[in-house]
């Protein structure tokens, strides 16, 4: 039997994508194995959002040719996409595959295997204008899985290449989405996440009304659905309807990731961003006001070019002000054709790092202060997987992180927890009653 290795880097996009392609060469016979057991095919599922995932994909490249000299090595995904050039150079790769056109992938390996020479079908992502389907029935963790709904942004933000690499939007068939979330519910998933290049533009391309609001609405019902959650949405594409659906339907996480990326505004104008800190903030004042215990998440960039020491200093206080429970920070990283790689006043790495270890310290503060409202409180937690011996972990609907006995709980239960303590970005508690949603 031939054997396929897969590593996934970046988002919850390429980890849907991963999946799919792996079922896709499970139906063709192929066993999916681990990265370093030397086998036959290696696909790589790169990034480019920053010059890490870059990097980060270079290495995984060889160490595929290392784990099996002579295997087949597949580099797929964003960076293959927006330098297929640069990617097909790298020593040992196979074959580069873009973004569009992956459904016979099994084919293409199959011929680049007699090849002998880098094979490269990176097509013109701006033409494309369907979904594709990869179409996932499981996924690596048992209780949360990711669906894909959406592809594509047309937003364009200075810095980003993902537009790039991803192209035009659109939009999957909602009745696909539904049955997808029904097969892996009844896989024994718990917690479905709803992820795209940019979610909240769902609807586009559709015929009908559709949007995130009403695509929530339409699968939240699904029968043993206990958890529905959002990956990303951006700030101008919140609706009071999405809002309201949250609030009033029970399986619908009390959590928003909702990208900031500066907390002053005369740098989210030249990031081409569409609102600024104070649009932010009525937003979030709004839907905190109708969901009771919401946690929001962020994206945070600091030393974007001509970030002042006070721009950086105001986005620490904005951060501050609107209160995350959990922040992702990254450094800006010029992105080959993107405006901003020639925007003056780059800003020097060594102070990146400085303002990069300034805004995690006040995440994680942030990430405490916020943990420390729910010591005292019973919280429900669907326990995901092992922490100790003695223990398992598990979220919270607004993304909790909480540690608790065993007991008598499996992985997958819902467990009613009351929280005794706030640790390093965890809350520890007990059992209070274990029980499970009734279908
Ligand atoms: N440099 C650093 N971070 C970036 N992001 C997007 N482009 C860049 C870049 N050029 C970050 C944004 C986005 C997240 C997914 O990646 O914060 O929200």
């Amino acid at each position: 039997m031939k054997t396929v290795a897969f590593h996934t880097l970046g988002c919850k996009v390429n980890q849907y994508e991963s999946q799919g392609l792996a079922e896709m060469f499970a139906r063709r016979g192929y066993r999916v194995v681990p990265f370093d057991a030397g086998a036959d095919v290696y696909v790589i599922n790169t990034c480019t959002v920053t010059h890490i995932g870059d990097r980060k994909s270079r290495q995984l490249i060889r160490r595929a040719k290392r784990a099996n000299p002579d295997s087949i090595v597949v580099v797929t995904g964003c960076y293959a996409q927006v330098a297929p050039d640069e990617v097909g150079a790298i020593e040992g790769v196979d074959l580069v595959i873009g973004l569009g056109g992956r459904a016979n992938l099994v084919d293409l390996v199959e011929q680049a295997a007699g090849e002998g020479k880098t094979v490269c079908t990176v097509n013109d992502i701006e033409k494309v204008t369907c979904f594709e389907e990869l179409p996932i029935s499981g996924a690596e963790r048992r209780t949360r899985a990711f669906v894909k709904v959406q592809e594509g942004c047309r937003d364009f933000c200075t810095y980003c290449i993902i537009p790039y690499a991803r192209g035009p939007l659109r939009s999957r068939d909602p009745d696909r989405v539904r049955d997808e979330v029904r097969t892996l519910v009844d896989k024994g998933h718990r917690e479905i996440v709803l992820t795209g290049t940019h979610l909240g533009l769902y609807g586009h391309g559709l015929d009908g009304d559709w949007d995130l609001a009403a695509l929530v609405r339409y699968v939240v019902k699904v029968p043993g659905l206990w958890r529905l959650r959002l990956s990303s949405v951006e700030p101008t594409d919140i609706t009071g309807e999405l809002l309201e659906i949250i609030a009033s339907e029970p399986a619908c996480c009390p959590h928003l990731h909702i990208p900031l990326q500066s907390g002053d505004d005369e740098v989210l104008r030249r990031m081409g961003r569409r609102y600024d800190t104070s649009f932010y903030a009525g937003l979030l004042d709004k839907a905190r006001a109708l969901i009771p215990d919401l946690a929001v998440t962020t994206d945070i960039m600091v030393g974007f070019p001509g970030e002042s020491r006070d721009q950086f200093e105001r986005s620490l206080h904005f951060v501050r002000q609107m209160g995350f429970s959990r922040l992702h920070v990254f450094k800006y990283s010029p992105r080959r054709g993107t405006p901003a790689a020639r925007y003056p006043g780059q800003v020097p790495a060594r102070e990146k790092d400085r303002r990069s270890k300034e805004m995690l310290a006040l995440g994680e503060e942030l990430q405490h202060r916020f943990a420390s409202r729910y010591v005292g409180r019973t919280m429900d937690v669907l326990v995901e997987q092992e922490y100790d011996r003695e223990h398992y972990e598990g979220y919270t609907g607004n993304y909790l992180r909480v540690i608790l006995p065993k007991d008598s709980l499996h992985i997958g239960d819902l467990a009613k927890v009351f929280i005794k303590t706030v640790e390093k970005g965890y809350l520890r508690g007990i059992i209070y009653t274990k029980e499970g949603f009734p279908d």
